[in-house]
């Protein structure tokens, strides 16, 4: 206990040696003193100051937290293009995301300018190089208002217009309360949605009253009875909240698929508790699978439920793409029942987390493009294409991200770590040791406290008006109005042999109702060999 408040109050060392040593100089100085005593007191004066300033202060978060040792990483931020540039690394290395990436959300979030000087800096001849084809004919301006995809199929009486750019799940838990505040109230002013993350409807997402997506993870956290099973009284009495827009079950995320998670009970404070309906001094378990279903087939009659309960706002569910045979399970589940999930979000294996076990985040999961172009294609093979949305997720930061998602498929966007660089997350990679120096990813409350939602709030709503206006851009350039004009040929890709040939010829491709034919298993084997065993082995009745 005493090294952790030792550990929190460390970072305020250097401001405290400055007041220190001005008034010790202050304490020995005399008219007679040196001009050297005068030099160092009045500097030690000023650094006092200064941290004081810092400490108040609430556009800064890392100056906050550390009130004059901050402005060392100012100092060499200003130096780091030139040190880096001869030195060190390049711009577009990532990890996980570049410089570049993150420097252009900081720029858009702060509304500054986003150009870049004196053209590219990638190599566009080398393979995996990706560009949009343009149109001699221009399409002029396309409304960001706009920019919009209504979710909700044949059974959902509540239908939802999102935008296509929206904040992904992240739970109030992984995030300080400022930094869920800060998200809510962004989303709110650019009208665009929130999801909340498997950690429940905290006070925090329902300060601002922007638009909630309420995912339920396998822990049931918001509407779970004592022995952690779902509660449908419970969930019905926050589903039909005005501000939950929809619905969004969590079969698994990009990185960590098929691991559940413990929050410890040191870590679970009142507030916690109450949003997740947990007892404290309980380690929380979010178990690997989910009770309330245990087959594709109780999956769809577990939606059916939900939008009943829901009064008949879109369900749907969360998920990277494992074992192909379980992903034509649930097709044929939705065949079967006639029951549909009305939207799908696939996340990639590229995706974030706040902590996850090293061969998880490296090695499960497929990623995003793949997931998403299969589930794509098989709809429309199984003729529920139309009645479904299909959302992304996994590193998708600027408007071409957008764009090439929606040439593969998906309908809308989500970003999770793209909005966190937005509140101020600098990437430094300590989500999962409480210490993050901005206050996103803590539960401390002297480091959240840096974290303005107010200010940071404009942030996000910045980078999201930001990103829309470039995907505007891009769309008119191409000859489109909206981003469900966009195909798999309206990306270029350079493959591995150095050619450039549009996406369409290396993704999967079904025509309209043609798994609803005789042989579908053969059809499959036509596009891509190999997937017709999945087909063929793949049951409604188990996973
Ligand atoms: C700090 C953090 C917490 C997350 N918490 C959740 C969560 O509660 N539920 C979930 O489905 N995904 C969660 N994710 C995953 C994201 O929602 C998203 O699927 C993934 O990060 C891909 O998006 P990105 O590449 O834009 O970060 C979390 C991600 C991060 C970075």
């Amino acid at each position: 206990m005493a090294t952790s408040k030792l550990r929190t109050y460390s970072r305020y060392t250097p401001w405290m040696l400055c007041i220190l040593s001005a008034l010790f100089i202050v304490w020995h100085w005399s008219p007679a003193s040196s001009f050297m005593m005068w030099f160092l007191g009045v500097i030690f004066i000023a650094l006092s100051f200064l941290g004081l300033s810092d400490f108040r202060q609430k556009h800064h978060a890392i100056l906050r937290n550390y009130p004059v040792s901050g402005h060392i990483r100012f100092l060499f931020e200003t130096f780091r293009p030139e040190i880096r540039q001869y030195l060190l690394e390049s711009d577009t290395e990532k990890l996980p995301f570049s410089r570049n990436q993150r420097s252009l959300v900081y720029q858009r979030a702060k509304g500054a300018s986003d150009k870049r000087p004196l053209g590219t800096i990638e190599d566009v001849y080398k393979s995996g190089t990706e560009w949009l084809t343009h149109t001699a004919n221009p399409s002029g301006h396309v409304a960001l208002s706009s920019l919009r995809t209504v979710v909700g199929g044949k059974d959902c009486t509540q239908p939802y217009s999102i935008s296509v750019f929206n904040i992904s799940a992240m739970s109030f838990g992984a995030l300080s309360a400022n930094a869920i505040m800060a998200l809510n109230k962004g989303a709110k002013m650019g009208g665009f949605a929130h999801d909340t993350g498997e950690g429940s409807v905290s006070p925090y997402h329902r300060k601002y009253g922007g638009d909630l997506i309420w995912e339920l993870g396998s822990g049931y956290f918001g509407c779970r009875k004592m022995d952690g099973t779902f509660d449908p009284d419970l969930f019905a009495k926050v589903a039909n909240e005005p501000q939950i827009k929809m619905i969004e079950i969590k079969l698994s995320q990009g990185a960590k698929p098929g691991h559940g998670g413990v929050l410890p009970a040191a870590k679970i404070t009142p507030e916690i508790s109450e949003t997740r309906g947990i007892p404290m001094g309980q380690d929380c378990v979010s178990p690997a699978a989910h009770s309330a279903f245990n087959s594709p087939l109780e999956l769809m009659y577990f939606i059916r439920e939900l939008r009943q309960l829901s009064n008949g706002k879109p369900v749907g569910m969360k998920l990277c793409i494992g074992k192909l045979r379980e992903w034509f399970a649930m097709v044929k589940a939705m065949l079967e029942t006639g029951i549909t999930p009305d939207f799908i979000v696939i996340d990639g294996s590229e995706g974030g987390t706040g902590a996850a076990p090293v061969e998880f985040v490296d090695h499960v999961g497929t990623p995003m493009r793949d997931g998403l172009r299969l589930i794509h294609a098989t709809l429309i093979g199984a003729g529920l294409r139309s009645q479904i949305k299909l959302g992304a997720s996994g590193k998708i930061i600027s408007a071409f991200d957008i764009t090439r998602a929606c040439a593969i498929g998906a309908d809308w966007c989500n970003s999770a770590r793209g909005f966190m660089f937005a509140v101020g997350c600098i990437q430094a990679r300590t989500c999962h040791t409480d210490l993050c120096p901005t206050g996103v990813a803590t539960q401390d409350e002297m480091r959240q406290k840096a974290l303005d939602p107010e200010d940071k709030a404009h942030r996000v709503f910045h980078y999201h008006q930001n990103t829309l206006h470039a995907l505007s851009e891009l769309l008119s350039a191409a000859g489109f109005n909206h981003t469900s004009d966009l195909s798999a040929d309206s990306v270029i890709r350079r493959n591995e042999a150095g050619i450039a040939v549009p996406l369409s010829n290396s993704l999967l491709h079904l025509e309209d109702g043609e798994l609803l034919l005789k042989d579908a298993n053969l059809h499959l084997d036509r596009h891509f060999f190999g997937l017709g065993k999945y087909w063929l082995d793949a049951s409604s009745h188990q996973w």
